[in-house]
């Protein structure tokens, strides 16, 4: 995997990506261009299976991947969640996975910060044909109060009304987006929050508070898994359950 020239060429694209969130070689905009060619039309499983086998042999992308996509499957299957929301689409590959194993009449808000990728997500969303359970907002949570009050305005966000969160934006945003979502009340006790990259590149201090309010406030289980499509680079992701 590291040896591999899409591994090398992303590494050179890592300024690129600081910024702009693509790597800077129109990787983002191939992988749609490879789904519409290589996955069956309205088949979700077929479109993951060729997201995965594009990352695997055409370029590497920064998706949760295969791995840790099931950590995700798995807890939002056991969360049984209405209302999901996602700090960072990318080119939609974890929300393809939460859509199919969230319930039927269940809408997942996904957060991205650059349009361009948010365009790639809906691309591929829409030839899985799941593109209306799939609601993408261009913006973050910490642009003044913009996208929060879109959320709360436009969608229905209300004190109370999330069961899922699943975190994988800018790093150093976790627990800030984290707190603007608590001040919101949106969350209730049962309310699940999965954190992906939290030892690679690591998110050290979402960690330490998740352990700092172990049972009075959050119960976290960590998930030792890897980073995606590789088995050497080592990463946790936490699941933590809200109780109130
Ligand atoms: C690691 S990728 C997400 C991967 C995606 N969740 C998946 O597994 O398929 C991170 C994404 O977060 C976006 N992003 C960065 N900072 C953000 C922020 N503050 N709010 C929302 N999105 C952000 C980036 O543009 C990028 O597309």
């Amino acid at each position: 995997m590291f040896l591999r020239w899409s591994y090398v060429r992303f590494l050179f694209g890592l300024r690129h990506m600081g910024t702009t969130w693509q790597v800077g070689d129109g990787r983002e905009q191939a992988l749609a261009d490879y789904v519409c060619a290589h996955a069956r039309r309205n088949d979700i499983d077929d479109v993951i299976r060729a997201i995965d086998e594009f990352c695997y042999t055409k370029s590497y992308l920064i998706n949760i991947g295969d791995e840790k996509g099931k950590i995700l499957d798995r807890a939002v299957a056991a969360a049984h969640p209405h209302r999901l929301l996602e700090l960072g689409t990318y080119c939609g590959y974890s929300a393809l996975r939460i859509a199919r194993v969230m319930p039927a009449d269940a809408v997942l808000y996904s957060i991205e910060f650059n349009p361009a990728n948010a365009a790639v997500a809906r691309r591929i969303w829409d030839h899985a044909g799941i593109g209306e359970r799939i609601v993408v907002l261009v913006g973050t949570l910490g642009d003044g109060g913009k996208t929060l009050s879109a959320l709360r305005d436009e969608h229905e966000f209300a004190p109370g009304t999330i069961d899922f969160v699943f975190l994988d934006h800018e790093k150093d945003e976790y627990l800030p987006d984290l707190r603007r979502i608590l001040d919101q009340a949106w969350l209730h006790a049962g309310s699940v929050v999965v954190a992906d990259n939290v030892k690679y590149p690591g998110v050290p201090g979402y960690r330490a508070f998740m352990r700092r309010h172990e049972s009075a406030h959050w119960r976290t289980r960590e998930h030792r898994t890897h980073a995606e499509y590789q088995k050497i680079i080592k990463d946790l992701v936490l699941e933590s359950t809200f109780l109130g």
